[in-house]
């Protein structure tokens, strides 16, 4: 048991460190005057106006994507006196003072201002915007940084990876997540996920004034705040937003700043005129993490001491509540579990919603920068596809988030793919290693399975194509576009019209009109061989495929690994291209008894012990019909 006049001692002890904490953080705090940057004694560095010169070598400012410098200003982003040319749109204008800077630990302030001209739509909306940035390094923005990213960092962008930055962004266009269009935010990972944001109706601003308006930001590195003030030019500025933030916990030491900005849709000229940045350095201690975290270890052993006392005391009291607060965490996750049973099940949007989500449905922002997600237009078709896929749940199936049918259109939404499809992979428009495109095949497999054999009653896809196979920013596959699926059992004994698409599909289709699992498994032979090797098998008809021959006779010849992607170069698993291109020829059998099913595809793709299917040493020849016509899809006999 600890005594207590020791532990009276460890109090005493613990509230000296305590006041001599505060008293430095007060003291320290005052020392940093705030008015304006220009007071400060360390100017870093400043640009009372821009000009020609200083996108140049030597200028000052390393300039990327859509800057053009004018007299006095930089056009980060513009909008050029023909209307429709195509540099008005998408646009990405990057500006970073050439140097790195150290941004921790200091005080610093920067000042600049800019002209926002907006470029009004038939709706009045103009965007999107410009923001000031704290950047880990100097790389340009991504490229798919236009519209609502405004040239930012995201997460959904580049794979996912985790950029440290921050931007105060100043945005001129309301995208679902914003407030309205005339905001100032503080952003680290993601534009769609603001620290905070503040609208500016009630300082009187209007970013899209055309007006010349200045924003001064300081930062206190004791006090870990961020301020915000906001006015025209020539007016005094007045605080707009306080936000406390620990930049040590957000960026690098040594960081790049500057500007970015972006039009999507929309067309907008953002402009900067002038910039000034001044910093004073803090002792390391400023940052104080470590060294406080000892102090108030130090601290915590008595208390812990003490709590063991209270403890003792208090136990019968801290049992019931200990119990109560139980009750209501299992509640809380009741609830929560509900809650994202509900959210799982596609829901129901407005025309509104989605136009606005979408930017008016262009066709840039499909699976494109919305962020959104993807929205086909569709047809009665997919009336089909609401009820099919709606049910469906597997982690390679493209999930249904909701849909929207008014104006006499039919819309569905799904989740945001950020590669889009392997129609661009199949378009040389990039390139998949082994890995990955192994990771595809059996995704795809698995998905198709699924449908086949583990979903309740067989589902038919019936278009399994390149780009029906949508990929996420991991290049995890999805299977999409349940326009044409079916229920096996709804098309048994109806003579369907053909559909499907040529090249992927199996040739019994054209005589049968009837899709079976057998003609999936056909048109994924096909899709493996095009991934393996790169190449299309277009203009493949009834069994007259060039690649598909190429493939067979590089089996006849035992060299099977010649079909794989020269892009490649070398870098794969040669068994496993065997593997591979063995049960795709098998898939390809014409006779459509004689192709493995899904499940035994997906066994070999995964377990490089499982037996290869066993195949002809040439290429069969003839075309098969099955017989069963009308009544029996099932049936076995053939005719050559
Ligand atoms: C351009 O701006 C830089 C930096 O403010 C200044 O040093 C330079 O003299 C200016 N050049 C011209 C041609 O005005
Ligand atoms: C900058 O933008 C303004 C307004 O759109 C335009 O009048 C001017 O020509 C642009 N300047 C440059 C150098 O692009
Ligand atoms: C305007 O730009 C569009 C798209 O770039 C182009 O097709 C058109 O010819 C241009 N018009 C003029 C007058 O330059
Ligand atoms: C971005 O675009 C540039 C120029 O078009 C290109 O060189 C670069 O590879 C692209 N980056 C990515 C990640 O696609
Ligand atoms: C700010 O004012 C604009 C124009 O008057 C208005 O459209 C917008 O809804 C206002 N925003 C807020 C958050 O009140
Ligand atoms: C921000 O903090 C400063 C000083 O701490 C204060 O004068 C100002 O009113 C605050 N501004 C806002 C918008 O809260």
């Amino acid at each position: 048991m600890l005594n207590p006049p020791k532990i009276l001692q460890h109090f005493l002890l613990f509230y000296t460190i305590i006041i001599i904490l505060l008293q430095q953080e007060v003291l320290s705090s005052s020392s940093y005057s705030s008015s304006t940057c220009d007071d400060d004694d360390h100017v870093i560095f400043s640009f009372p106006k821009f000009n020609t010169s200083n996108c140049k070598p030597g200028g000052g400012l390393l300039c990327m994507g859509a800057i053009s410098p004018g007299e006095g200003y930089l056009n980060m982003t513009t909008v050029s006196s023909n209307s429709s040319s195509k540099s008005n749109f998408n646009s990405i204008g990057r500006v970073l003072y050439n140097k790195p800077i150290q941004i921790w630990p200091t005080s610093f302030c920067t000042s600049f201002s800019f002209k926002i001209f907006p470029h009004y739509n038939e709706i009045g909306d103009s965007g999107d915007g410009i923001a000031f940035v704290i950047a880990q390094d100097n790389s340009p923005s991504p490229n798919q940084s236009f519209g609502s990213y405004l040239g930012l960092q995201d997460p959904l962008l580049e794979g996912k990876k985790r950029y440290q930055q921050l931007a105060i962004e100043m945005d001129t266009f309301k995208n679902e997540w914003d407030l309205d269009d005339n905001h100032i935010g503080i952003d680290t990972q993601s534009v769609m996920n603001s620290l905070i944001t503040k609208n500016l109706n009630s300082s009187h601003i209007d970013l899209k004034s055309s007006k010349l308006i200045r924003v001064k930001i300081i930062y206190d590195g004791w006090k870990k705040e961020i301020q915000i003030y906001v006015g025209y030019e020539g007016n005094l500025l007045s605080s707009f937003l306080n936000q406390s933030l620990r930049l040590s916990k957000i960026v690098p030491s040594q960081v790049y700043i500057g500007f970015t900005a972006s039009t999507g849709l929309l067309a907008e000229t953002n402009q900067i005129h002038d910039w000034i940045f001044s910093s004073t350095k803090l002792p390391e201690n400023s940052v104080m993490d470590n060294k406080k975290r000892k102090i108030v270890l130090a601290s915590v052993i008595p208390i812990l001491g003490c709590l063991v006392l209270l403890a003792l005391i208090g136990a019968p009291i801290i049992r019931r509540r200990m119990i109560q607060k139980r009750e209501r965490i299992r509640r809380m996750e009741e609830l929560e579990r509900q809650y994202t049973a509900a959210a799982a099940t596609p829901r129901k949007f407005t025309y509104k919603q989605l136009a606005k989500a979408t930017k008016n449905f262009s066709k840039d922002n499909l699976l494109g920068s919305g962020g959104f997600g993807s929205v086909y237009k569709g047809e009665r078709e997919y009336l089909a596809e609401i009820c099919t896929i709606g049910r469906l749940r597997h982690k390679n199936i493209l999930q249904l988030q909701g849909w929207c049918h008014e104006n006499e259109q039919l819309l569905l939404v799904y989740d945001f793919m950020a590669n889009k499809s392997l129609n661009e992979f199949m378009a040389g428009q990039s390139f998949l290693d082994w890995k990955t495109r192994c990771k595809i095949l059996t995704g795809l497999a698995s998905s198709l399975l699924y449908l086949h054999e583990e979903c309740g009653d067989p589902v038919v896809h019936r278009d399994v194509k390149p780009s029906n196979v949508m990929l996420d920013a991991d290049f995890s596959p999805y299977l999409g576009d349940f326009g044409l699926a079916r229920l096996l059992k709804n098309t048994t004994g109806v003579t369907t019209i053909l559909a499907g698409t040529v090249g992927y599909m199996a040739p019994e289709l054209i005589y049968t009109g009837k899709a079976t699992t057998e003609s999936d498994v056909y048109s994924f032979g096909v899709l493996a061989l095009e991934v393996v090797s790169g190449k299309k098998a277009s203009n493949l008809i009834v069994g007259e495929g060039c690649l598909v021959d190429y493939a067979w006779d590089m089996h006849t010849k035992g060299s099977l690994e010649e079909c794989v992607d020269p892009k490649l170069s070398g870098n794969f698993d040669k068994n496993q291209v065997i593997r591979i291109l063995t049960t795709a020829l098998a898939c390809l059998h014409l006779d459509s008894n004689m192709r493995p099913k899904m499940r035994k595809v997906l066994a070999v793709l995964i377990n490089s012990d499982e037996p290869l299917v066993e195949i002809p040493e040439t290429r069969p020849r003839g075309i098969y019909v099955p017989l069963y016509g009308i009544s029996n899809p099932f049936s076995g006999s053939n005719t050559a």
